[in-house]
């Protein structure tokens, strides 16, 4: 398997949901074109990639894992949006453009957010009424406490309050790292799975491998801010020594960050190689690209 080009026909269906869905709502401006930019910047789309690859794998319905994985990237770009604000990470750049706020002003980067996290459930929710399908609810279930203030939420809040340096311990660390980044990626992972109406043993596998693989994310792009390239990557670097986040670097150095990068990359693989065999390619390949990923 090719897996860029795997990406490149997972990206085209992607984008084209995300378009119409975008298309199909009602929001004034300016909101609308605060919506639109954010979302229509680009980014690597690896959590609905993720969903249509568990999706593809398990046999599952595509439909189902692209209204997912659509609402799922939608709550990402609004989670960005905020991220990105001076009350928060006080970032110019995103995606290789000027930050949401920088463009739209604080108020309707804000909005725009609110906006694109309630459109996501709003879409994802008329979708399932089409579909009938428990699983399915299931999985925006998983989407919604993944996201949300024991998920994505409560990982930017420790995120936010570990600046002031009174929290440096690793427990505090892989928290942090769990909840604002590898909570949205197994959400992304268990969608997929809903999609085919996995079983327990499948559903288990695969939550054990989200959490690497989201460590593993959150790792690596720690080491881009670091020392990356930034045309690459896209958005300022340098920021999180900048705003003394914690990190793995700045808790271990870059050196015990890579290694310990490259150990949670196999834990990952080992998973679900031994849950899946070679059917896993997919999900093989796409934690091997992590380890080396440029943006
Ligand atoms: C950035 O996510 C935020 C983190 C969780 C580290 P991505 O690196 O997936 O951002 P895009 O979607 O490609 O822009
Ligand atoms: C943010 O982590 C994760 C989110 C939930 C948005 P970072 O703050 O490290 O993400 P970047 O580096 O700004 O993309
Ligand atoms: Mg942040
Ligand atoms: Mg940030
Ligand atoms: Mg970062």
């Amino acid at each position: 398997m090719n897996i860029s080009e795997r990406n490149n026909e997972y990206k085209l269906l992607i984008e084209a949901e995300l378009y119409n869905a975008i298309a199909s709502c009602e929001a004034p401006d300016p909101l609308m074109s605060a919506m639109k930019y954010s979302i229509s910047a680009g980014g690597k789309r690896l959590r609905p990639c993720l969903a249509l690859g568990v999706c593809d794998m398990l046999g599952g319905e595509r439909e189902m894992a692209l209204a997912l994985g659509c609402g799922i990237e939608m709550i990402h770009t609004y989670s960005l949006i905020h991220d990105d604000l001076p009350c928060m990470d006080d970032d110019d750049m995103r995606r290789g453009r000027p930050s949401n706020h920088k463009v739209f002003g604080e108020g309707q980067a804000v909005l725009a957010g609110d906006g694109l996290l309630t459109f996501a459930f709003e879409l994802m929710l008329k979708k399932g009424l089409e579909f009938n399908s428990l699983a399915y609810f299931k999985a925006v279930h998983e989407i919604a406490k993944r996201a949300g203030v024991s998920g994505m939420v409560a990982g930017q809040s420790r995120d936010l309050e570990a600046e002031n340096g009174s929290l440096v311990d690793e427990n505090e660390l892989r928290y942090i790292h769990v909840h604002k980044t590898a909570d949205m990626l197994a959400a992304a992972v268990l969608a997929g799975a809903y999609s085919a109406d996995a079983d327990e043993a499948s559903i288990n596998a695969l939550e054990k491998y989200s959490e690497k693989m989201g460590l593993l994310f959150q790792i690596t792009d720690d080491i881009l801010d670091y020392e990356g390239d930034q045309a690459l990557v896209g958005k300022t670097l340098g920021k999180d020594e900048e705003n003394s986040k914690l990190t793995y670097i700045t808790l271990y150095g870059i050196e015990k960050a890579r290694q310990i990068a490259a150990q949670t990359a196999e834990d990952a693989e080992r998973i679900v190689l031994d849950a899946f065999g070679t059917s896993a390619e997919y999900l093989i390949k796409t934690v091997q690209e992590m380890v080396s990923r440029k943006y």
